[in-house]
């Protein structure tokens, strides 16, 4: 099979707002892969938790909300208008609902939760079966697809981290203090690195890219980079 024909799996984790939907999406575009941002799965069961007043106080009712876990199907498809992938919450575009900061509050609570993570992991590995698939998280190297042929890490200080999600809130017209959305990732970050279930690490064949000082398209390049490498090495 010829290099350009191989699709491969590529598992990219990292820390909260550091990039790693952007590389996703920008590799799966250029390489025509799959992409999937497995953190928007969370996000959903997190929105439908809200909704069903399953959270409050910062508590979840983690009964109440397993109990209704079959109920949930969440699916992917393309906007015709925009050419973005959407996610659908039993079958409602809710793309844009689950990026409000309540949802970044409660999410990484939803996110420990071990009867989550298996329907949600479940779903992920149907999605990549066939190869050819891009996807972003903290447990897709490790736990997801522990046998990527490309596993990428990605990190960037927290402050840049905050800044790229102060202003792509700001754009949005959402505006939370800086230090309220630092303080967001940090605790975040620290719930996903210390959870029983799967916790966020580096798998030990990942290959790390600090993007502190990388834009998009330098990011792009490297990662691109490193897709030809992992084709060679499989096809040689
Ligand atoms: O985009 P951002 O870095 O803010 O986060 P995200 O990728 O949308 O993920 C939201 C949250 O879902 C994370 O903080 C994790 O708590 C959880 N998550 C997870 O536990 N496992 C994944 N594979 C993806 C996300």
């Amino acid at each position: 099979m010829s290099e350009e024909k191989k699709k491969i799996t590529i598992a990219i984790d990292g820390y909260s707002s550091c990039g790693k939907s952007t590389l996703a999406k920008a590799l799966a575009h250029t390489l025509q892969y799959v992409f999937v941002d497995s953190g928007a799965m969370y996000r959903c069961i997190c929105l439908f938790a809200l909704r069903n007043g399953f959270v409050s106080n910062g508590m979840v009712d983690k009964q109440a909300l397993i109990e209704r876990l079959p109920e949930i199907t969440l699916s992917f498809h393309k906007n015709p208008e925009t050419g973005d992938q959407a996610i659908l919450l039993n079958n409602e575009d809710v793309s844009m609902l689950i990026r409000s900061f309540e949802i970044s509050q409660s999410v990484s609570q939803i996110a420990t939760i071990k009867e989550v993570r298996q329907k949600l992991v479940h779903q992920q590995q149907l999605l990549g079966q066939k190869g050819g698939i891009v996807m972003d998280g903290r447990d897709i190297g490790t736990v997801v697809f522990p046998h990527a042929e490309l596993k990428l890490f990605l990190t960037a200080s927290i402050e840049v981290r905050t800044q790229r999600r102060f202003d792509e809130m700001f754009n949005k017209g959402q505006e939370v203090a800086f230090e309220t959305v630092k303080q967001n990732l940090l605790e975040r970050d620290r719930i996903d690195s210390t959870r029983e279930e799967s916790p966020l690490r580096q798998a030990e064949d990942a290959i790390v890219i600090d993007n502190s000082n990388l834009t998009p398209d330098g990011q792009l390049k490297q990662a691109l980079e490193l897709v030809k490498e992992a084709i060679h090495q499989q096809l040689a």
